[in-house]
């Protein structure tokens, strides 16, 4: 299978983090404090590394229009858009948990906590399968600037 280097690096990652916000969440579920601390800052560990790579493929590179056929782009599109919301959502409510966590805000952390961890780990799904249509069920479009590449124009 042909697929390209970055995305898959990066896709790996949200996996990694995806995984360890579950571990992390089963963690303080058996009250491991310190493992879930250790487990979560380590899933946003993985996130940043994930959004420097994406970054900079963005920046350098460019992102990669959808290359499958014209009668489902809509639903690509739509189901990208949902993505990234979910995503930068996700990416909010995280910092807020770590800053709650860190600074024993427990009554703020434990209402944040369970939100963060459902939207992250749906965050990381949805982005498995946004990199599966582009690179893997189709093969990819063009690789361009991220506005053309979003909006499929
Ligand atoms: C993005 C990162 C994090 C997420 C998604 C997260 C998620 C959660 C979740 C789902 C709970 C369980 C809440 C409940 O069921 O009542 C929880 C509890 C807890 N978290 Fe986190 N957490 C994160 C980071 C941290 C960090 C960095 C620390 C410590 C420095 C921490 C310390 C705690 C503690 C002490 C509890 C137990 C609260 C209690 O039972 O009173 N968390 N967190």
């Amino acid at each position: 299978m042909n697929v390209p280097l970055l995305p898959t690096l990066s896709t790996a990652l949200i996996v990694i983090s995806g995984v360890l916000v579950i571990i992390g969440w089963i963690l303080i579920k058996q009250q491991r404090r310190n493992a879930h601390k250790n487990v979560m800052t380590a899933a946003s560990v993985a996130a940043l590394l994930f959004l420097v790579i994406y970054l900079s493929r963005t920046v350098i590179v460019g992102n990669t229009s959808f290359g499958g056929p014209d009668s489902i782009k809509i639903y690509y599109t739509v189901f990208l858009i949902f993505h990234i919301c979910l995503a930068t959502f996700g990416a909010v409510l995280g910092v807020l948990s770590l800053i709650s966590g860190y600074k024993d805000n427990l009554p703020r952390h434990r209402r944040l906590g369970p939100v963060t961890a459902t939207v992250w780990v749906f965050a990381a799904l949805t982005g498995v399968a946004v990199y599966l249509l582009l690179y893997v069920f189709y093969k990819g479009g063009e690789t361009t600037s991220m506005i053309k590449a979003i909006l499929g124009f």
